[in-house]
């Protein structure tokens, strides 16, 4: 039998949406309700780091993540191996006497083995740069012959934030309007050097694990809730366009605004949602009221916070400097206790936007 092993490494950050994805229209295509704009974070930050494996010694698909097996059987997974290997092309690697040719494809087995460089138990997104990650090294492994938009609408269908870590800077996901989600797909606004002033800090809240899975929510608020029709439908067309030109024009104060708000109004959408979602807790709301303040009494916004599906901060400081002021800040009012679960999770060397 043949020996060979042939295979490839990739590295994807996550990402933070600063105008949010809540609600599907389609739920097997991972189609959204509303367009959304993130920021992807630096690469080597909050990551994963994923090798994907083919060999014919292999009998059957199987993924590691952190060390521990997990099943592939689910939809999710196996909408991306499918739309991938659909796709995959001819390689050959004469130095390791690697042949593939398409056609093989469809019987060759893959090993996967993936990680997460941050606490997977804390809520970090982890979800957006594990599948992003999948797509892009499957899509390496196979030679598949496409650009990172489309591979954004492959990774969509693992996780909808997903499609969004195919680009670096800032990027929109188009909710598209075709039925087949063939124009949901991820651009790029601006790449990572447009506004490298941004130093992004997460202030780990918590550690548990969320109660309310995102899929589940948003499920639930398709089905109860009418603010998210009319943030849907009226909210957020408008606010993505202002958003794109604050991106643009670096317009810190329209960017800390439309943030603030977005964030405010999907924690608002959990709250209207029956039976009610709260992701955010006391220590989110004091964060949110401190930053708030602190915004007021400079007169110009200095720091943007966005929360996801979780009581975690994401706390955009307008430069260097302000980052510092703010750590000082979130040091000051939430000591670090061993008998608190409140650390502050700094990136990196504070800044994500090189
Ligand atoms: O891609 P999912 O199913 O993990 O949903 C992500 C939802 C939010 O993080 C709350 C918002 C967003 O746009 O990322």
């Amino acid at each position: 039998a043949e020996k060979w092993v042939y295979m490839v490494t990739a590295q994807t950050p996550t990402n933070i949406a600063v105008i949010k994805y809540w609600g599907k229209r389609d739920e097997v295509r991972i189609l959204p309700v509303n367009d959304s704009i993130s920021v992807t974070l630096d690469p080597d930050h909050l990551c994963t780091v994923t090798t994907v494996a083919v060999s014919p010694s292999f009998d059957r698909d199987r993924m590691w993540l952190n060390g521990k097996e997990i099943s592939l059987s689910g939809s999710r997974y196996q909408n991306c191996l499918r739309e991938i290997r659909g796709r995959a092309g001819d390689v050959e690697d004469k130095e390791k006497g690697v042949k593939i040719e398409k056609k093989d494809w469809e019987k060759l087995h893959l090993h996967i083995a993936s990680h997460n460089n941050f606490p997977t138990a804390a809520g970090l997104a982890s979800s957006a740069a594990g599948f992003a990650c999948l797509v892009f090294s499957l899509a390496k492994l196979m030679n598949v012959d496409e650009d990172p938009s489309h591979l954004s609408a492959i990774a969509r269908q693992g996780s909808g934030s997903a499609c969004r870590s195919l680009f670096g800077g800032f990027v929109k996901w188009e909710m598209g309007n075709k039925e087949d989600g063939s124009d949901s797909v991820a651009v790029q606004l601006a790449d990572e050097k447009h506004w490298n002033d941004l130093v992004i800090i997460i202030a780990v809240v918590s550690s548990r694990q969320k109660e309310t899975s995102s899929t589940s929510g948003m499920r639930e608020s398709v089905e109860t809730s009418l603010l998210l029709q009319h943030r849907a439908k009226e909210v957020v067309p408008k606010r993505t366009l202002q958003m794109e030109e604050a991106i643009k024009n670096r317009d810190f104060a329209s960017f800390t605004q439309l943030s603030c708000a977005d964030s405010n109004q999907f924690h608002a959408v959990c709250l209207d949602t029956s039976p009610p979602i709260f992701y955010m807790n006391d220590t989110s709301h004091r964060i949110i009221s401190l930053v708030e303040k602190w915004n007021r009494s400079e007169g110009t916004p200095q720091v943007a916070y966005t929360f996801d599906a979780g009581p975690n901060a994401v706390l955009i400081a307008r430069n260097r400097k302000v980052a510092i002021q703010l750590l000082q800040g979130l040091l000051y009012y939430f000591p670090p206790k061993s008998d608190t679960d409140m650390k502050s999770y700094v990136v990196g060397d504070n800044s994500i936007l090189k």
